[in-house]
């Protein structure tokens, strides 16, 4: 096997005052594929998205290992970290409204990105941008450069922090639901964007959801999470084969067209799921 990007062994996740870990020792590995993280409302996916980008001020953060290509991000000082976020992993999330700056021109905020993290003047930097924001299908990219955050719509949006994040070229993409809030023909547009990227640039892309059938259509591998641990690991090709009890729960509970008009099986959620050591 290649060498993986990302090697997690025992995270464990504290959040301030809180009286249990948010996260309990989750260890996964990440090659150059589509990596799905999946489990509904507050099992903790989130939060390992962002302890990857140390992006956890008010928790408590350790594990037995987590290396990123030739970083041990557990030794890295917060002046190394900066280096590493949003240049080597980026973080793609939910709703771009609530990430682009609303005064600033969204070409404006493209470039900043890149005149942050590589020694370029202002006109090269523009230039690229006008050529991510192509990259991103964005079909008239100087009058989008041009636009402030409310005057496009959230497919537009989502696509323009893709590009955001692609000037830098990273080696690893967390994608925390990022097409919850668009629309289905604009979500298909951004999951092949996404798709491109993993196929043509080679990286590992970690995509977050709780939605069972986006991740086992879109990735190659699914983490099944619940309450901060992860239950199971699948093909997502094999999603069918699952042993455990709460990821057979969820295949039951998704509704299917032309299936039959039965009430869907509700989750029978059981206590030791927290406690069983995970497969
Ligand atoms: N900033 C925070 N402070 C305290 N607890 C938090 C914070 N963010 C998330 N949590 C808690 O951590 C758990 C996991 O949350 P999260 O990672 O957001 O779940 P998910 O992304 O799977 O919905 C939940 O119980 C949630 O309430
Ligand atoms: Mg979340």
């Amino acid at each position: 096997m290649e060498k993986p990007i990302l090697e997690v062994q025992n995270l464990c996740i504290r959040y301030n005052g809180a009286p249990v870990d948010a996260v309990r020792g989750v260890s996964f590995t990440l090659g150059r594929e589509r990596l799905g993280i999946v489990g509904e409302s507050g099992s903790g996916k989130s939060t390992v998205g962002r302890a990857l980008l140390r992006l956890l001020p008010g928790a408590r953060v350790t594990a037995d290992r987590m290396q990123f290509e030739d970083l041990d991000l557990l030794g890295l000082s917060e002046r190394q970290m900066l280096k590493v976020r949003g240049r080597r992993m980026s973080m793609i999330l939910q709703d771009p409204k609530f990430s682009l700056n609303p005064i600033q021109r969204v070409g404006h905020q493209v470039a900043e990105t890149f005149l942050r993290h590589f020694s370029v003047s202002k006109a090269e930097a523009k230039t690229k941008t006008l050529e991510m924001l192509a990259a991103v299908k964005i079909r008239d990219p100087e009058r989008v450069h041009d636009l402030y955050p409310h005057e496009i719509s959230g497919g537009m949006g989502q696509r323009v922090m893709i590009a955001m994040m692609l000037l830098a070229d990273p080696d690893l993409v967390i994608a925390d639901e990022p097409t919850s809030a668009l629309d289905v023909t604009v979500r298909l547009q951004v999951l092949t964007i996404l798709d491109g990227l993993v196929r043509d640039r080679g990286i590992g892309l970690i995509m977050i959801s709780h939605d069972l059938n986006l991740v086992r259509n879109f990735c190659d591998r699914v983490l099944i999470m619940y309450a901060g641990r992860v239950v199971e690991t699948l093909d997502a090709r094999s999603m069918d084969q699952a042993q455990h009890p709460y990821t057979r729960g969820l295949l039951a509970a998704q509704p299917r067209i032309g299936g039959p008009r039965q009430p869907l099986a509700v989750l029978d959620r059981r206590p030791e799921w927290k406690e069983e050591p995970a497969q």
